[in-house]
């Protein structure tokens, strides 16, 4: 009787531990289920009002690109100035494209914290510059960041919230149009180009600089390689599929220029050296070496 009872009890404490496990291990997935949410299903607009990504170890001085690299050693660590040079290179790379005169008005679509619109102003100077983005925060901090010399050049310089889809500006008033880094994440392309063309004046020209897909079914391709194209937070948009769009919205001369090759080599050197080193974002360049992405400049005439 006495054993019985014992074997009894056993299997109670026994089945009891099993409930409180199984419990736990569902409590635990579903945490991970809402944190793994939290993290990757949310819209480009949540993932750049979230997180400051201008701030973290993969970029430097407030821009947020992979940056043209023309002068790095492969041999030699990089430091954090030539990282900021590289970036500041790309959209100097952009900007020399557009043939920028003095009386010119100029759009910086997806302008992130605004850096780039600084140095188009300091170094190429139109007469004015305005910066879009579809992200609140950036704009914020655009604004935080380049306080003083928003009020001293109040009259050269504006940011805005809004989406390259649906541009909150009037027709034909802009010389010019750029935008670096920012495509990819586009949910619409055809609608940025429809209001590229719209909001340009006459002859006005736009320049494009991003990553874009090789492949018709690039994106497909690169989901299990690059975790923010699984994530539908960047797209590898064909770029044969762009040139139809802008050909198809009335864009001329339209030019396609390579960058690959001083884009993806230093840029992976860069990650290669600092605490991400192991992370999936080594894969940019793996998807480069299979012919899967590339990134490209992307020129055209109204
Ligand atoms: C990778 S960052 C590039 C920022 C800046 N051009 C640079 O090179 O430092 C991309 C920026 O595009 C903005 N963006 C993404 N989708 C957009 C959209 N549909 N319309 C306007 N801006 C968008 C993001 O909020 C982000 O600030």
């Amino acid at each position: 009787m006495y054993v019985k009872s014992k074997i009894l009890f056993n299997l109670n404490k026994l089945s009891f531990y099993l409930i409180i496990y199984f419990v736990m291990l569902n409590v635990c997935s579903l945490e991970a289920k809402k944190s793994f949410k939290g993290r990757y299903e949310q819209s480009v607009e949540e993932m750049y009002d979230a997180d400051d990504l201008g701030s973290c170890c993969l970029f430097a001085g407030n821009f947020i690109n992979f940056g043209w690299w023309n002068s790095y050693s492969p041999d030699l660590v990089i430091s954090l100035d030539e990282r900021l040079e590289s970036e500041k290179n790309l959209y100097r790379l952009v900007l020399n494209h557009l043939n920028i005169k003095s009386v010119d008005h100029i759009l910086d679509v997806g302008c992130g914290k605004g850096c780039g619109c600084i140095l188009a102003l300091e170094e190429f100077g139109p007469q004015k510059i305005q910066g879009l983005d579809i992200s609140q925060a950036q704009i914020k901090r655009a604004k935080n960041i380049y306080q003083n010399f928003i009020s001293n050049n109040s009259n050269k310089i504006a940011f805005m919230q809004g989406a390259a889809e649906k541009m909150p500006y009037e027709n034909e008033i802009f010389d010019k149009l750029l935008s670096v880094e920012a495509a990819q994440h586009f949910t619409n392309l055809q609608l940025f180009v429809s209001e590229a063309y719209r909001v340009l004046k006459p002859k006005g020209k736009l320049a494009v600089a991003s990553f874009f897909g090789t492949l018709d079914h690039s994106s497909s391709l690169l989901a299990d390689l690059i975790q923010t194209i699984h994530d539908g937070i960047d797209h590898a948009n064909s770029i044969i599929m762009f040139k139809e769009i802008l050909e198809k919205e009335g864009f001329k001369n339209i030019e396609i220029i390579n960058l690959g090759q001083n884009v993806w080599p230093g840029y992976d050197k860069w990650v290669s050296q600092g605490d991400l080193s192991e992370s999936w974002t080594r894969n940019w360049y793996v998807g480069y070496q299979k012919g899967l992405i590339d990134y490209y400049l992307i020129t055209a005439e109204k």
